[in-house]
């Protein structure tokens, strides 16, 4: 069986390193095709050589762009390779527009199309990712869920069939190389452990609305008197807060460029608490049992909530929030038990025949 797979953004390159090894372990012959979404070193490259993904068999290049300029040409792109390779299954993760285009390509074409990640819901509804996620959801025939409240999403909008409880592939990664993470960031930036702040921010709905990015800045800034704050800094964020006038607020915090995985998750584990608007980031804070804020109304990872590891809170009361001592939280295992990936490989190897195309 052929099976391609399409990534283009950081959060799928993660996913990948782990579900491409499953796939291949199967003797599946695999296609790697990299949209070009993320193109930086930083946001590219170094996720490739650290996390020992497989080249790319091709890159579309596509780049940035607005939404419809990114989506368009990887679907004029993708289009091409798909009818070269001719794969029996294409697979998309997650909800980005690069997902979006491959799963629209796939449909097109009808090959039968698995969505990583599926069933994720949260408000608004009109948020680029979550339109992503939708649709894909729509057009696949293999929708592997990680976690059980996703499946219900699905069930509650008519969808039961083709729908598996699968685990999170991120959890699988986490446990793959929680032994390999690196410490070395830690002495480099000079942090204690445990008194530092992770924070990442990178959502359009926070940085393109320049209230909310003030507001976030400005909240981070008088938590800086307290707590060291460490700022990977994604380029749109970074684009913005210069567009806005405000670079000077950067001074109080350790900024730096984005990161690959092995720091990153070293950053987390030694960190006191986490702020972010990322989906990925919100569940790594919690499998390295950390407290995370997240700056959004709502999140798709509603259980990070409900276990009392994650708050979601708006712009103006993250000091507040992360001020607030509660009690520690336990974790379980409502992502898996990090045999996602595999359990994926042996969901298409067994279900593939079965398929009516
Ligand atoms: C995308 C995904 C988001 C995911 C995130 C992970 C969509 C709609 N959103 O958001 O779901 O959480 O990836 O990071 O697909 N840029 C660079 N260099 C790069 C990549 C981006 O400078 O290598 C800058 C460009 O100015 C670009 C902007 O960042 O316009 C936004 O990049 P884009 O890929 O459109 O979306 P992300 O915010 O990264």
């Amino acid at each position: 069986m052929k099976i391609l797979t399409l990534v283009g953004a950081r959060p799928q390159f993660i996913k990948e390193a782990v579900v491409g090894e499953a796939l291949r372990a199967k003797g599946f012959d695999h296609v790697l095709v990299h949209t070009g979404q993320h193109y930086d070193l930083n946001m590219s490259k170094v996720f490739f050589d650290k996390l020992k993904i497989k080249e790319p068999d091709f890159n579309l290049s596509v780049g940035s762009g607005s939404h419809a300029e990114q989506t368009g040409n990887t679907m004029i792109k993708f289009e091409k390779v798909v009818y070269e390779t001719n794969p029996d299954i294409i697979i998309v993760y997650g909800d980005t527009n690069s997902t979006l285009a491959g799963a629209l390509v796939s449909a097109k074409l009808k090959i039968p199309l698995a969505h990583v990640e599926a069933g994720l819901r949260q408000e608004p509804k009109d948020m680029p990712e979550e339109i992503n996620r939708v649709v894909t959801d729509r057009l696949s025939q293999f929708r592997f869920c990680p976690t059980k409240i996703a499946v219900n999403n699905l069930k509650n909008e008519g969808i039961s069939e083709g729908v598996w409880f699968t685990g999170d592939v991120m959890y699988d990664l986490y446990k793959k190389l929680e032994c390999h993470f690196d410490y070395s960031i830690i002495n480099e930036l000079s942090l204690k452990k445990e008194e530092y702040v992770v924070c990442t921010i990178h959502r359009d709905f926070n940085t393109d609305n320049k209230k909310r990015l003030t507001s976030i800045l400005k909240q981070l800034q008088m938590l800086s008197q307290e707590k060291e704050i460490v700022f990977p800094i994604h380029p749109r964020t970074a684009k913005r807060i210069e567009e806005f006038d405000m670079s000077d607020i950067l001074n109080s915090f350790t900024v730096i460029e984005p990161i690959d995985y092995l720091k990153m998750m070293a950053l987390v584990k030694n960190s006191w608490k986490v702020i972010t608007d990322s989906g990925g980031l919100q569940k790594e804070s919690y499998f390295a049992g950390k407290k995370v804020i997240v700056v959004m109304p709502d999140t798709s990872w509603s259980e990070l909530i409900d276990a009392g590891a994650a708050k979601l809170t708006e712009p103006e009361h993250i000091y507040e929030s992360i001020s607030t001592n509660e009690k520690d939280y336990i974790q379980n295992e409502i992502y898996g038990n990090g045999k996602a990936a595999k359990k994926i490989a042996d969901i298409l190897e067994r279900t593939y025949d079965n398929l009516d195309s």
